[in-house]
């Protein structure tokens, strides 16, 4: 069993974006610039927001933290995207989400000016993505996809499963991996909550992408040996033996079932620091097209 070691890759990845930093920088070109739009107080969102500026700062990125109310109006929103697709000195933005019930997500993504939508999320990036042109990808799928080119993790001709449709990863996901090329050329069938019998088609997987959220949903009599697992549930478990009063806990019941897989990834050190990984390649991405 190999773990799929998304700490060690991202940490090359980010030495890799900050060397071409150090290029732009000693040739006196403008260095990328990220910007995170974060509404409301939601702490698992600001710490992945704060993490994503911390990442900046490591590979040599400005970055710019905008904070606004949970009572801000839809308005006030697309005015505060408006002004960023405005800005020639950022790059690329991302919208954090979720966002506070009186804000309508999908009119706020389709403001994004899709030249700086680093997230992937626009329609016109999605639609690209799904039609093999080059475009953004969103990162978490894009960071999965890095994670098993890396590894070599054979893609071809497997029965990739996908449980959760989510627009951020299981639907994604299930195209990325359906694509021609590698990773990809994979038969995929992609699971949600109206999946009949799931048990039946988990058990027959090459490959399983799990972006659930529910802790410890996978187990080892769900999967076949050898299995690849990658593992995107972050769901926070109350836990009073941590100094944060929780820990963090995947889909998937890690300790059983990598007796049987061939690849899997950790939680936490799998999926979650690739996100951010490529999320700063997206934004560098960002930065050669403007120039
Ligand atoms: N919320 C959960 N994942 C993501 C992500 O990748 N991007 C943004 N903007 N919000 C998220």
């Amino acid at each position: 069993m190999t773990i799929l070691d998304g700490k060690k890759v991202s940490n090359d990845i980010k030495n890799e974006i900050k060397a071409q930093v150090d290029k732009m920088i000693a040739k006196n070109e403008k260095v990328p610039h990220l910007a995170a739009v974060i509404v409301g107080n939601d702490g698992a969102s600001l710490t992945y927001v704060g993490s994503k500026v911390r990442a900046c700062e490591r590979v040599g990125f400005e970055s710019t933290m905008v904070r606004m109310s949970n009572t801000t109006s839809e308005i006030e929103l697309l005015d505060k995207i408006e002004e960023l697709n405005q800005n020639d000195d950022i790059d690329g933005f991302i919208i954090q989400l979720p966002l506070p019930p009186q804000i309508n997500t999908q009119k706020v993504l389709m403001a994004v000016d899709p030249s700086k939508d680093v997230d992937g999320f626009h329609p016109e990036n999605f639609g690209k993505m799904a039609l093999d042109m080059s475009t953004f990808i969103p990162a978490t799928p894009f960071g999965i996809l890095e994670l098993m080119e890396r590894y070599g993790v054979e893609t071809k001709g497997k029965h990739t499963v996908v449980i959760g449709r989510s627009h951020i990863v299981g639907r994604p996901m299930s195209i990325l991996m359906g694509r021609k090329g590698f990773p990809g050329n994979s038969t995929v069938t992609l699971t949600h909550s109206h999946t009949k019998n799931i048990t039946q088609i988990t058990s027959q997987a090459d490959i399983i992408i799990s972006a659930l959220g529910v802790p410890n949903f996978l187990k080892a009599e769900m999967v076949k040996d050898d299995v690849v697992i990658v593992d995107v549930g972050i769901t926070r478990v109350p836990d009073d033996t941590t100094p944060k009063g929780y820990r963090i806990t995947g889909d998937v019941d890690f300790e059983n079932v990598s007796k049987k897989a061939s690849y899997i990834t950790p939680v936490p050190g799998g999926v979650g620091p690739m996100t951010i990984a490529m999320l700063l390649k997206n934004t560098l991405l960002a930065r050669e097209q403007r120039m």
